[in-house]
């Protein structure tokens, strides 16, 4: 049977059926008094889902738009830039604030590993003459299912004076990620994840210290600069046409939001992540973050048990159950997949997933105790 998709993976993620039928309507302008009210009631909206009282920008981009504008906007040639890198990710914005000459320096540690915080005050101690301006760091690490310590990193780059810059793309909305309070500079995220609208859109929102030294950028970009985004932000409207029915689908996900609570959701997310991890190993499969401390809740990295490779696992899963898990990305590529519990996400879609799984991994010939993985699962979200 076709036509029931499930997707598994860490974005795009499933969307309500209330949003999806409030981005079929047709479009409206974007310059008309019904859309401004919309956009004041999403800008509100995701104030208080990003946990600031600063503006949240929007651009009609993927995320990597909104890490683009972070970096364009408060980057100069020759400015000092530590990125912390724990996966693709965390890279990319070393690849982006190269890409806008910065001088660059990575602090890595090996995919499935989180930064420990003392290495990075450690080196944040030795640049005593403050040339590190922006330190780069990513809360949920998506290519491995890796989070980071934000809360103690951003303590660490706030002593030192450098701006932090945090991608929290696959984290909020799934895991507590607090940014006035923790003292986050620039923070970013994208439609298609916890947001539980599809892609298309990304979000920013900046720091007073961050706006400062925005104001001695160079060379700003055009499209993305915060300055003329904001601006439009302040008039309940945007710099250029956006993605009109996707900003109305938005608002609809952010009631949805707030209907739940962001406590709720979040304790959602952990609950579903944790009863996952348990039942997966309950069926002989080895996890890929076996440290709970800095496991995800949003995305769960699993080997592939001995004799079963990840290109048949995923096959049979989308062929005979229509569920699409990731597989791993770059040197991770057939040698995990990836299951992502993310947005719009039941105990019943991870019950659904691992019988699915457990039916094909029986398919394929490994060998478990068949009910299990659904067993332990549910016995784990009924506690
Ligand atoms: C943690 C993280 N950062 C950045 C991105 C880039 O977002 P996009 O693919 O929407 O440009 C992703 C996408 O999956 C991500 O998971």
């Amino acid at each position: 049977m076709k036509d029931k998709t499930f997707l598994m993976i860490p974005g795009p993620t499933p969307v309500p059926e209330r949003v999806l039928l409030e981005i079929a309507k047709h479009p409206m302008g974007h310059r008309s008094g019904e859309f401004s009210k919309i956009l004041e009631s999403v800008y509100s909206d995701l104030k208080h889902i990003f946990q600031t009282s600063n503006d949240v920008l929007m651009y009609t981009a993927s995320g990597t738009g909104a890490m683009d504008a972070a970096i364009s906007n408060l980057v100069n040639p020759g400015d000092k830039v530590l990125s912390l890198v724990i996966g693709n990710f965390g890279q990319r914005w070393a690849k982006i604030a190269a890409a806008y000459g910065a001088d660059v320096e990575v602090i890595e540690v090996e995919a499935g590993k989180a930064i420990a915080p003392q290495v990075l005050k450690d080196r944040l101690e030795k640049d005593t003459n403050k040339e590190i301006k922006i330190v780069t760091l990513t809360q949920n690490e998506t290519s491995t299912g890796v989070t980071n310590d934000v809360k103690t990193l951003v303590s660490y780059i706030k002593e030192h004076g450098a701006l932090s810059i945090v991608d929290g793309v696959t984290s909020i909305g799934a895991m507590e990620c607090k940014m006035d309070e923790w003292g986050i500079d620039v923070l970013i995220s994208g439609s298609q994840k916890g947001f539980m609208i599809p892609p298309g859109l990304s979000f920013l929102a900046a720091s007073e210290r961050a706006w400062a030294v925005h104001k001695e950028c160079k060379r700003p970009d055009f499209y993305f600069n915060w300055s003329t985004n904001k601006k439009s932000v302040l008039e309940n409207s945007t710099a250029f046409t956006p993605a009109v029915n996707l900003i109305c689908g938005l608002k609809v996900a952010l009631e949805m939001m707030k209907e739940e609570g962001l406590d709720n959701i979040i304790a959602r997310h952990t609950k579903i992540a944790k009863a996952l991890r348990k039942a997966l190993k309950a069926i002989n499969l080895q996890l890929f973050v076996e440290d709970e401390a800095i496991a995800s809740t949003s995305i769960t990295s699993v080997l592939p048990p001995e004799g079963v490779s990840v290109p048949d696992i995923r096959k049979v899963l989308k062929n005979d159950y229509d569920i699409v898990v990731a597989n791993g990305q770059n040197k991770l590529k057939d040698k995990i997949f990836r299951m992502g519990t993310l947005g719009f996400v039941s105990e019943r879609d991870a019950i659904t997933a691992v019988g699915a799984l457990e039916a094909t991994l029986h398919k394929l010939g490994h060998k478990f105790e068949l009910g299990k993985g659904v067993a332990t699962l549910i016995t784990e979200l009924n506690k």
